[in-house]
């Protein structure tokens, strides 16, 4: 009997995974542009939203939430949570706070969060955590998926040139709510 090939059976099979995000690629070349795309970020962004933030030490994570906190009008600076696991940053403005979570150190993932008892409402927050792959996906079925890598040069690695991508996952993202728009913001 005749197998049928692997890739034969995958392209017949429906990707619902592809038909329910969006995803866009940026190419970041300051810490200020990093701020920049936080600030865009943040025009998307309702309560209730979570935020995976994914790169490695140095990437930019705390460089594109200081432009979120600034983009949501947000009290006090976004600084790396070094000493603390999570900081709330309440809304000047009327509205959500920003939740800064930094899960490297939080082992035990959604329960340890939780115990946190950080004195807030997270479906009335926007919550972006740092170092949250595998952690706090259970927190919401929709999630912003910010990953940044250094840029390889061919020789070099280039210093201060970061690609981002930003993947919206699940049915809150799925037309797209508007990420097209962000590399565009950018380009100028
Ligand atoms: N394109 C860039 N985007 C973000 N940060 C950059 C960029 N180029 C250089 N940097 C520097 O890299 C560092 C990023 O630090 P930080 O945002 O704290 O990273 P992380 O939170 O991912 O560990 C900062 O010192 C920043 O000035
Ligand atoms: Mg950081």
């Amino acid at each position: 009997m005749e197998e049928v090939p692997l890739e034969a059976q995958r392209s017949q099979a429906p990707a619902p995974e592809a038909a329910a995000g969006a995803e866009t690629r940026i190419t970041i070349d300051s810490p200020d542009a990093m701020q920049e795309l936080g600030r865009g970020i943040a025009a998307l962004l309702r309560p209730g939203d979570l935020v995976l933030l994914t790169g490695e030490l140095g990437a930019g994570k705390t460089t594109l939430t200081r432009g979120l906190g600034e983009g949501l009008g947000v009290r006090g600076a976004v600084t790396s949570p070094t000493f603390v696991i999570a900081r709330v940053h309440p809304s000047l403005t009327g509205g959500p706070a920003l939740v800064h979570v930094d899960a490297y150190r939080l082992g035990g993932g959604l329960d340890e969060m939780e115990d946190l008892d950080l004195d807030v409402s997270l479906p009335e927050s926007v919550v972006v955590v740092e170092w949250g792959d595998g952690k706090v996906e259970e927190l919401s079925d929709d999630r912003l998926h910010v990953v940044i890598a250094r840029a390889v040069g061919h020789e070099e690695v280039l210093d201060d040139v970061r690609e981002v991508v930003v993947r919206g996952v699940g049915e809150r993202w799925s037309a797209g709510a508007g990420l097209d728009a962000l590399a565009g913001a950018l380009s100028e």
